[in-house]
């Protein structure tokens, strides 16, 4: 009895043993899963942006961080002296959304980069002082603060600071943008200028200057930039680069709250930055288009899927020529050109046999050179708050013009105007009236920041760089999930292309597309020219599941990186 009674027991123990090592190797094996979340263009912004969430800050919290971060250590695009759009969704389901775009000076004039024969005087509109619009992030960043912030403001300065002081290092990618632009810094700021230094992969940078200017922004908020020392560094490197900006613009600057634009996709609930930006309607517009294709029938880059994208991306960057601009200036009729009926007319000469031509009138001369310098992040928090950020200087480092005292590139927005009816800007996009340049007027932007639910509840934050090409990769990330179901990073890294009306030409990212694929659609009238391809697009995004599963997606074309809490 009492044998058969230990072997049982030893069984029993035995066996408890098994399961509690079964349970324990599991739990090694399966993955963690992901409570919140922040995924940006470098690692030490996403990873100041999580340490603000570890200490129980919201994605609002975390937003000022990170972009102030990426102000230091991605000095190419982030940024204090840019521009930005801010969409939200709280964990109650409000969604919301801040401009803090940067504005014409209130000396700025529509004829302002034209010479006496009217035509664009070439650079001035893209390098040096007179590119600058009056920058708002700073203001942007206050008034997220104000409506949202829980943590004191100069805790969440501070980090930005640290890693000034403290230095980043410089990646591979980074090593080679200095060493694009070194010369151009030279050339506008002299050769003593900080970042003509030459830094190389693996160097630390450290900015002093700027982490002077942000304790004074730590300590004064928007008085800190807009006013006093900073005020006055900036307006006069303005002026000694050829600019326009004075006091009064920067005490006048305001950022906007706006309604986002909200357009329904299937069992999607879409939202995303209304004017002055062109992302929201135009990323609606090809939506709606798209939509009665069922294109999900198809596989993700099958030609029929890409022909159907095309078009519709051709009808709608036709329109945003036309009526888009900062709505505080031109009326723009959003509710009609998202109309139904309207976007089904537009596709109906569309069909598979032959690519609609863009127009008679001859495309523009197109300037490719600007690689992916503009920057978005996407954060999610504990609370279930969801931020979609996309911020930017225009160009890389901007007009190029450097504030030596206060450690920051100075943005070349102006660019984003329309210098002349149907002369494209550095983005080769064309536009007319409603986005001619005016003071204190915003200039039109692709910045797509965008959140979406699936029936009813948080399912993406979205967004990237990419000048004109913004809006379409926003897309095909969409619908690589939504419609060829693919996870969120597979959908981020996946192969892009690109159409925006005129030029009527179609670009692939190289060497992502069979040859034959190319020639196929060749032989169906669209062009293709091997010269324009180029990297699309750099995504940042979060994708929460039915089921609540988080997955993040970090765009390999850079040193993109998601740093989570588990
Ligand atoms: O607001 C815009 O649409 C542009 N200034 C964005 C520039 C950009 O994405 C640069 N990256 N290529």
């Amino acid at each position: 009895m009492n044998s058969f009674f230990s072997f049982n027991k030893f069984r029993f123990l035995t066996l408890n043993v098994i399961l509690i090592l079964f349970l324990f190797l599991q739990s090694c094996y399966t993955p963690k899963s992901i409570k919140a979340t922040v995924v940006s263009a470098r690692q030490e912004a996403s990873a100041i942006g999580a340490s603000v969430l570890a200490k129980g800050g919201t994605a609002f919290d975390a937003m000022i961080a990170t972009d102030l971060a990426l102000t230091v250590c991605y000095p190419n695009a982030g940024n204090i002296s840019g521009g930005g759009f801010f969409v939200y969704r709280t964990s109650q389901g409000e969604v919301g959304s801040l401009d803090y775009r940067e504005k014409a000076p209130l000396g700025a004039s529509a004829k302002m980069y034209l010479d006496e024969e009217g035509n664009v005087l070439p650079d001035k509109s893209t390098l040096g002082g007179l590119a600058v619009g009056v920058p708002g992030t700073v203001a942007g960043l206050v008034a997220i603060h104000q409506k949202f912030g829980t943590l004191p403001w100069k805790e969440l300065v501070q980090p930005a600071i640290d890693l000034a002081r403290d230095g980043y290092i410089v990646t591979e990618m980074q090593a080679q943008s200095f060493e694009s632009a070194i010369e151009q810094f030279s050339s506008i700021n002299g050769s003593e200028t900080f970042y003509a230094q030459g830094f190389k992969k693996g160097d630390r940078v450290k900015n002093i200057a700027l982490a002077e200017t942000l304790e004074r922004i730590a300590n004064l908020g928007k008085a800190g930039f807009y006013e006093g020392e900073n005020a006055d560094a900036l307006v006069e490197r303005v002026k000694e680069t050829g600019g326009i900006i004075t006091h009064d613009d920067l005490i006048q600057y305001e950022p906007v709250w706006r309604e986002p634009i909200h357009f329904k996709y299937k069992d999607l609930d879409i939202y995303t930055m209304a004017p002055p930006s062109s992302g929201g309607i135009c990323l609606g517009q090809i939506m709606k288009m798209i939509e009665p294709f069922n294109i999900g029938q198809y596989n993700q880059n099958a030609q029929e899927a890409v022909q159907i994208i095309v078009e519709a991306e051709r009808r709608s960057y036709a329109d945003r020529s036309l009526y888009l601009g900062d709505p505080d200036f031109v009326s723009i009729p959003t509710k009609e050109l998202l109309d139904i009926s309207y976007l089904n007319e537009r596709m109906a000469s569309f069909n598979f046999e032959q690519a609609t031509n863009s127009s008679a009138i001859a495309p523009g001369t197109v300037v490719w050179e600007e690689s992916e310098e503009t920057t978005h992040y996407s954060i999610l928090d504990t609370f279930g708050n969801a931020v979609a950020v996309t911020t930017t200087l225009n160009g890389s480092y901007g007009s190029k013009v450097y504030v030596e005292s206060g450690g920051y590139f100075l943005n070349n927005e102006m660019d984003d105007f329309s210098s002349k009816p149907g002369v494209p800007n550095m983005f080769g996009l064309i536009g007319g009236e409603a986005n001619a340049i005016a003071p204190q007027k915003r200039m039109l932007s692709a910045m797509t920041p965008t959140i979406v639910e699936k029936n009813g509840a948080l399912s993406m934050i979205v967004g990237t760089p990419g000048g004109s090409t913004i809006i379409t990769s926003v897309l095909q990330t969409l619908l690589n999930v939504y419609e060829f179901e693919m996870d969120i990073q597979t959908a981020v890294s996946a192969p892009r292309f690109h159409h925006q009306w005129l030029p009527d030409v179609v670009v692939f990212e190289p060497n992502r597309f069979e040859n034959d694929f190319i020639l196929k659609l060749q032989e169906k009238g669209y062009n293709i020219k091997e010269e324009y391809t180029r990297i699309i697009g750099r995504v940042d995004a979060i994708h929460i599941a039915e089921d609540g599963t988080i997955q993040t997606g970090a765009d390999p074309r850079g040193d993109d990186t998601a740093v989570s809490l588990y």
